[in-house]
């Protein structure tokens, strides 16, 4: 049966964007998949929001060339900073993760909410806009934690003391607000899970908004935009503006399997877009 094989396109800031692309696998194992991991100016939590947009709007016009199907912004930071401005730009569906993350906490549960992102998503209020948008009155407590991006870019374990230890401080506000879900409302933050469930304890159901922007992409990619069933496994190629050894290396954590096919791409090249 014929399908349309033109790759879903997916990017974030560095490699934490590979958890939603082994969901979307998951998912979806027939779909080629195109990754953009923009790892030499990752993080782009503590950036403005303006330059995170120049960076995401770079990044897209990037993937464009590869003709996908569908885009996913697999960055919750550039979600908040460049959604609008995506969709109203490209020509394809784009897919965030900050919608799809919200609304699968807000249907979990009729309990308080909790978030953990960037700075600047937390900053936008882009999370405690889409809950209140789903549901007006929920309790929300949102906490930035922004060395964790860089822990998990540098491949701590979640068992690592320091990786304990940072949490605990940023936790300790949400500990106290005992929220029933706790989103992950950044993309890096799955490889933490079994510590953040650890401190946060059997009453919180932790949400992660990969998951929720893969189960949201299937949505699209039903019937004739999905592909070949014959396909196969669906070929995962990567780009990355850091290192292409240290990206593969790294990404294996994230991906939960081993990368092949990653090249460089300079920032250069994606500023001339
Ligand atoms: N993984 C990204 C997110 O979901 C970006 C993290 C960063 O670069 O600060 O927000």
């Amino acid at each position: 049966m014929a399908g349309d094989d033109r790759p879903v396109c997916v990017f974030d800031s560095g490699l934490g964007g590979l958890t939603v692309v082994r969901e979307l696998t998951a998912a979806m194992p027939d779909e080629n998949i195109v990754y953009l991991g923009d790892s030499a100016r990752v993080p782009y939590g503590t950036k403005s929001l303006e330059t995170v947009r120049r960076f995401a709007l770079e990044d897209a016009s990037f993937l464009m060339t590869h003709r996908p199907k569908l885009l996913v912004v697999a960055c919750n930071t550039a979600t908040a900073a460049a959604i609008d401005v995506l969709r109203a730009n490209l020509d394809v569906p784009v897919v965030d993760v900050i919608h799809p993350g919200a609304r699968a906490a807000v249907e979990f549960t009729d309990g308080p909410v909790g978030v953990i992102a960037t700075e600047a998503t937390v900053a936008s209020g882009a999370y405690v806009d889409a809950i209140a948008e789903l549901s007006p009155s929920r309790a929300v407590c949102s906490a930035a934690c922004p060395l964790l991006v860089p822990i998990v870019e540098e491949g701590r374990p979640d068992d690592d003391p320091i990786v304990l230890h940072v949490l605990s401080d940023y936790l300790g506000r949400l500990q106290r607000f005992r929220p029933s879900a706790l989103i992950l409302g950044c993309t890096h933050y799955p490889l933490l899970a079994g510590a953040i469930a650890k401190l946060m304890g059997p009453e919180t159901e932790l949400i992660s908004s990969a998951r929720a922007a893969a189960d949201e992409a299937k949505k699209f990619l039903q019937g004739p935009l999905a592909a070949s069933p014959d396909n196969g496994a669906g070929a995962l190629k990567c780009f990355t503006t850091g290192d292409p050894e240290r990206f593969a290396h790294l990404g294996r954590r994230f991906l939960g399997r081993s990368i092949d096919d990653v090249e460089f791409v300079g920032t250069d090249e994606l500023e001339t877009r």
